[in-house]
């Protein structure tokens, strides 16, 4: 790109290829199509990008969230985006007085030096989480402690619990936050595996308390989204590691799908599959100081298709009731009607409805993207039989950070 004379700037919203994991939410999310891919980059296109942000929330990494001042005539074209291995440095325009740079260039230049463009805030009362402690240029090594598989071993899904162990490297990672995973090799382009994202599944504490660990929920991935045979480079790798390997680990990434901290305050968790993983983080915190009587509630839905595909399932179900209140929905049990976790918030729609209203609940979604408009819509039927109203409630849990959705 040519460097421009002193006149005649733009912000240009670029998604960071080092830290992007390929999930299509932005894409998914943008309202005028501005968002593509090719094989390996998710790219943003200068001329239809409108600056709106939706996508900046939705993204689980922050990578969307990267922005260039350049010249009006020359952006960077989608070619170029998607040659890239990493971002180009930010350009040393001379940007002139605060006259010559339009208002909403200022601003998100401002936003992109804060690197928080426009995501959910977390409840007021999470603790600080730390990001981007480690990159791609400067990974983290940990050291594999532990692969288990969680699942049956008649069930279709190879789920692992697999701990990860950063010796003397501190990695402080809160409930809900994600870590980055290079896989080693090449892609089929010749060119370095993009970094893989996964929800931690321990407590802030560790996996085992006071050790420096963490735990990851990895199910091996062995169809694309189609059904046809696929093998995922990430989960693959992951699930055969052995103790002892060696793991190259970026991030924590997430700064706002964290836990509320005050005492008294209510979770509601509903996940399908590997998205119990940050529920399993935050259940497990509470558990640890459950002996501090601090109150508040945990209700859980958690979707699977079989018990024997639920991870965590002997643990969780070894759970004191007044502890935490589980619902489960199982979807392909032979002596059972098919049940989504979204059938069971309307079957127990009147404890759902009182924790809706409820100031102090957070409310936490992970799993399969499916999921998301069916848990919404029976939110929204609750509403309707307990005297809420759906529509206001809902900007309501917005901007009071009530309500966090994480899927896929
Ligand atoms: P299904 O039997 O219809 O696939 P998976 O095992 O693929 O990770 O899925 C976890 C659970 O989520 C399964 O029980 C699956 O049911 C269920 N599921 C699939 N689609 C939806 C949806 N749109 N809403 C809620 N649950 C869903």
């Amino acid at each position: 790109m040519a460097a421009a004379a002193s006149v005649g700037y733009a912000v240009q919203h670029l998604i960071d290829p080092e830290i992007c994991i390929r999930c299509n939410t932005c894409e998914a999310t943008c309202p005028v199509k501005a968002i593509t891919h090719d094989s390996r980059n998710y790219v943003v296109d200068f001329n239809t990008c409108n600056f709106c942000n939706a996508c900046i929330a939705p993204c689980p990494t922050g990578a969307i969230d990267n922005w260039r001042q350049v010249a009006k005539t020359t952006p960077f074209s989608l070619d170029e985006q998607f040659s890239w291995d990493s971002l180009p440095p930010q350009s040393d325009l001379e940007v002139g007085s605060d006259a010559e740079v339009p208002a909403e260039v200022r601003q998100l230049t401002e936003i992109a030096t804060a690197g928080q463009g426009g995501a959910v805030a977390p409840p007021w009362s999470a603790a600080h989480p730390y990001v981007n402690l480690y990159s791609v240029d400067r990974p983290a090594i940990a050291t594999v402690t532990g692969n288990f598989r969680l699942t049956d071993d008649g069930a279709s899904a190879d789920v692992r619990h697999i701990v990860l162990d950063f010796g003397s490297s501190a990695f402080p990672v809160l409930e809900g936050q994600s870590v980055g995973v290079l896989p080693p090799g090449l892609d089929p382009n010749g060119k370095p595996h993009h970094v893989r994202l996964y929800s931690v599944a321990s407590p802030r504490d560790g996996e085992r308390p006071r050790y420096n660990n963490i735990a990851l929920t990895i199910k091996r991935v062995t169809q694309d989204h189609q059904g046809s045979p696929a093998s995922g480079a990430g989960s693959n790798y992951m699930c055969d590691l052995k103790i002892g390997d060696a793991v190259k680990v970026v991030g924590p990434y997430g700064t706002s799908y964290l836990m509320p901290n005050h005492p008294g305050s209510s979770i509601m968790m509903i996940c399908t599959g590997t998205g119990s993983a940050p529920m399993r983080a935050m259940t497990e915190r509470r558990r640890r100081r459950a002996a501090l009587k601090e109150g508040g509630e945990l209700m859980l839905f958690f979707g699977a298709r079989r018990k024997e595909e639920l991870p965590y399932f002997g643990p969780l179900m070894k759970l004191p009731r007044e502890f935490i209140d589980i619902n489960l929905a199982f979807s392909r049990e032979t002596d059972q009607p098919k049940t989504y976790v979204q059938d069971l918030i309307r079957a127990r729609g009147k404890d759902v409805a009182r924790l809706l209203r409820d100031e102090s609940c957070y409310i936490y979604l992970c799993g399969l993207k499916g999921m998301e408009t069916g848990v919404l819509e029976a939110f929204r039927d609750v509403c309707r039989d307990h005297g809420l109203d759906w529509d206001r409630l809902k900007p309501e849990l917005h901007a009071k950070s009530r309500l966090h959705i994480e899927t896929y």
